[in-house]
């Protein structure tokens, strides 16, 4: 069913939950000025190249200078955007319910900055460098970043985002928590997210054949529209803060 609006009965719905996992896509941090890859109609490009092309493993290693123009282009971006409503509110159902899992494909971090804790990184985290060549892992916040490509502080070789790049598998210890999440809990919800790009897209589904109650919050319809129980046709940003009345200002 489509709602243009937060209802009674979802409000009712989310008070009585216990177990909640919110999956959230790009579409979460596009209140906080983090533009989406789709949706509106369009598809992310950069400097006339689709993204799809360029945060690629075969970029990485054809052109790791375009390929780090890219990132540190992002990570100003993103490195200037503070989280939104959606992300509060998010943060805030943490103390409200027995257990809540936010499974998220964004690498942006904002989840964490609002106080969320218990979130699972589908596609990892674009603060966070990695060195194929030696295997060193850190964190890393520079903005700008000293150098295009960075190097690797320990081996000189080319570093990496701890991202998972276009062609590239989820990594199956944090896919297979967020499965767990999703398969035992009592409320699903799928916020902002364009839910095409597998194997997250395959969650709402399981969700659902585990009979949880499935909320999409989304202003356009995705292909989740047709599984969820509820679609509510709205900005994050502003429908989520409405489920939970006390404590997140509105009713
Ligand atoms: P998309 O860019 O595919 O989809 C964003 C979704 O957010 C669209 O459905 C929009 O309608 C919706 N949206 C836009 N503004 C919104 C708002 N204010 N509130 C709620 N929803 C809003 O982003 P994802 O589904 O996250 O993967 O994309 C999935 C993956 O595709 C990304 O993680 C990325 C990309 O390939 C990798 O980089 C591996």
């Amino acid at each position: 069913m489509i709602y243009e609006r937060v209802t009674e009965e979802l409000k009712e719905r989310f008070r009585e939950a216990w177990a909640v996992a919110v999956l959230t896509g790009a579409g979460v941090s596009a209140e906080s000025g983090v533009p989406t890859f789709r949706g509106g109609g369009g598809a992310a490009v950069w400097r006339g190249m689709p993204v799809e092309k360029i945060a690629t493993p075969e970029m990485w290693r054809a052109d790791p200078v375009t390929f780090w123009q890219w990132y540190a282009y992002r990570r100003e971006v993103i490195g200037r955007a503070e989280p939104n409503a959606a992300h509060r509110a998010i943060a805030a159902w943490e103390r409200r319910f027995e257990r809540l899992t936010v499974i998220t494909q964004n690498v942006d971090g904002l989840h964490q900055r609002a106080g969320s804790r218990n979130v699972l990184e589908l596609h990892g985290s674009l603060w966070r460098v990695r060195c194929p060549q030696c295997g060193v892992k850190m964190e890393d916040r520079r903005v700008p970043l000293p150098e295009i490509p960075p190097r690797c502080p320990s081996c000189g070789g080319i570093l990496r985002p701890d991202v998972v790049l276009f062609g590239e598998a989820v990594p199956e210890a944090v896919f297979s928590q967020a499965v767990a999440a999703t398969a035992t809990c009592d409320l699903f919800l799928v916020v902002g997210t364009s839910a095409i790009v597998y194997p997250a897209a395959a969650l709402p589904v399981l969700a659902k054949q585990n009979r949880a109650f499935v909320i999409e919050v989304n202003p356009e319809t995705t292909p989740v529209t047709e599984i969820a129980d509820v679609t509510i046709l709205g900005r994050a940003g502003e429908v989520l803060p409405r489920l939970s009345p006390e404590g997140n200002g509105g009713g």
